[in-house]
């Protein structure tokens, strides 16, 4: 009779594991969606390159130059300071961009990012940090958000890039609408 009593038991608890293992792991699947990130901003970042002229204005600079691999600049690298603002003019910025991309394809207009927007401002204080390919032939991007400090501890999302506007051969403006789905 104990023995019996014992199984039945056992069964009894397995299955109220097996239940709560399935219960977690939907609610974990359903409770990322796309549509609701818990935090987003939305700015502008400002690339004025470098060149013989703008030194008092520049934010951006070539530190190796393309190479003879097809016609988009594959192998350019630029490192960048440049400010983001809340609108699509130079308007005083909220945040700044700190890193590099380069030019990676041999057959369109493609590039790779990596850098930490730098908030130190009294609305935020923290740093996000985002990579990824900007595929620029697409109206929009997606880019990862792996990481970040302050304000945006732990943080993780995606950063959409839309190009703004490309005024001269040394200056273009992305819109980038960061979504975070993790925040502590
Ligand atoms: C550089 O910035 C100054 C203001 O700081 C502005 O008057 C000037 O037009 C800018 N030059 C270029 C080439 O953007
Ligand atoms: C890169 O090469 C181009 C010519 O292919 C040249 O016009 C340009 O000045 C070079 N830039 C740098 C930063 O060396
Ligand atoms: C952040 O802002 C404060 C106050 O304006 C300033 O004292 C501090 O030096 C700034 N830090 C950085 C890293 O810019
Ligand atoms: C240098 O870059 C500025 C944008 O910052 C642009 O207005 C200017 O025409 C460029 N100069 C040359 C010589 O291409």
């Amino acid at each position: 009779m104990a023995q019996i009593l014992y199984k039945y038991y056992l069964f009894i608890l397995l299955s109220i594991l097996l239940i709560h293992s399935f219960v977690t792991f939907a609610h974990s699947k359903r409770s990322i969606d796309e549509t609701k990130p818990c935090k987003r901003i939305v700015l502008y970042y400002h690339d004025i390159l470098l060149n013989d002229t703008n030194i008092d204005n520049a934010t951006s600079a070539t530190v190796a130059n393309h190479t003879q691999l097809g016609n988009f600049k594959h192998g350019m690298l630029v490192v960048f300071d440049d400010p983001m603002t809340k609108d699509n003019t130079l308007s005083p910025p909220v945040a700044r961009a700190q890193g590099f991309y380069f030019y990676d394809s041999k057959n369109e207009y493609n590039a790779w990012y990596s850098y930490t927007l730098i908030f130190n401002s009294s609305e935020h204080k923290g740093t996000i940090n985002i990579m990824g390919a900007d595929l620029m032939g697409d109206e929009t991007r997606d880019l990862s958000v792996v990481g970040g400090t302050g304000d945006f501890f732990m943080t993780r999302g995606i950063a959409t890039f839309r190009t703004d506007g490309i005024p001269n051969a040394f200056y273009f403006r992305v819109e980038m609408d960061i979504k975070l789905y993790e925040c502590y």
